[in-house]
């Protein structure tokens, strides 16, 4: 029977992926509130301020934080990310990886460019399985790493021809690692699928789309809103603890029970 201190994340260190602002910035904080330190990462320059404000608070809540800039879009940025994680580390590992960073424009299909296609696919695709292939002889057994997916992988809505398929492979991605990484490395795998979230990312969504999602946000069954960071960010920190040890490869929805 549990006692309760599997949920406990203390000494372990994290890298959040995007984590300045949104999303990231709310789990970065839920896992240093169980005990983590935390790599607070961002990608632009207009952001750098938001992301310490994240590391202070972090460093008030009492585990360690540190800055870094890379964009997971960059193969050669991408260590940056590792040897911050290190100078942070209290065990030599990163027992937890978030890939959460991810880009979400909206386009429809006559409207897809080929750079859309490839900022988008090297960002939320290409980023994470370099990314975790870099991490992963710093992993160690009982490691976790949690994808943030999206409504974008399932629902099928209009205008996500290039975001919703980048969501499915994060989805996908987590089968195939499960299988890949449990036996031989002791990792477990598992993405968080999130609905619509009054996030930055939601808010600069084109307005006629915000429209067109009201009717399905009034019948959320949870309740008639769109969802919040933290509606979010605790589930993410669960997978993360020794409770969870027994979930790998499954997509746990955060949605409201918008859908499955
Ligand atoms: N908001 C929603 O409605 C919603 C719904 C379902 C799923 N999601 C998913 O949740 C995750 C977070 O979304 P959000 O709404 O919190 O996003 P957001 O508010 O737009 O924040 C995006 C974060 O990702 C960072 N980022 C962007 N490109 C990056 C790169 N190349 N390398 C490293 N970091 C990068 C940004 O850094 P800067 O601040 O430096 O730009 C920022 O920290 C994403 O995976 C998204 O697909 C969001």
């Amino acid at each position: 029977m549990s006692d309760f201190t599997g949920v406990s994340l203390k000494g372990k260190t994290a890298i959040v992926t995007g984590s300045s602002r949104g999303i990231g910035a709310g789990i970065a904080l839920q896992l240093a509130k169980r005990g983590a330190n935390v790599v607070v990462n961002y990608v632009s320059e207009g952001s750098k301020d938001r992301a310490q404000e994240i590391v202070d608070q972090i460093t008030k809540i009492g585990t360690k934080a540190i800055l870094c800039q890379a964009s997971v879009m960059k193969l050669d940025e991408i260590p940056r990310l590792i040897e911050a994680a290190l100078k942070i580390s209290e065990t030599g590992k990163i027992e937890i990886l978030i890939h959460n960073a991810a880009l979400g424009l909206e386009a429809n299909l006559v409207d897809t460019s080929l750079e859309l296609y490839t900022t988008h696919f090297d960002c939320n695709v290409r980023g994470p399985i370099f990314l975790t292939k870099e991490a992963l002889p710093h992993l160690p057994r009982g490691g976790r790493i949690v994808f943030i997916s999206s409504a974008a992988a399932r629902l099928g809505v209009a205008g996500h021809t290039v975001y919703g398929p980048t969501k499915a492979a994060n989805e996908a991605l987590v089968r195939v690692w499960a299988k890949e990484l449990g036996h031989s490395h002791g990792i477990t795998v598992n993405c968080v699928n999130p609905g619509p979230v009054a996030t930055d990312q939601w808010f600069q969504s084109d307005p006629q789309f915000i429209k067109d999602m009201e009717p399905m946000i009034n019948e959320t069954p949870a309740a008639p809103r769109v969802g919040e960071v933290d509606d979010i960010a605790p589930l993410v920190a669960f997978l993360c603890s020794d409770d969870a040890r027994w979930t790998t490869g499954s997509c746990l929805s955060a949605n409201g029970g918008l859908y499955n």
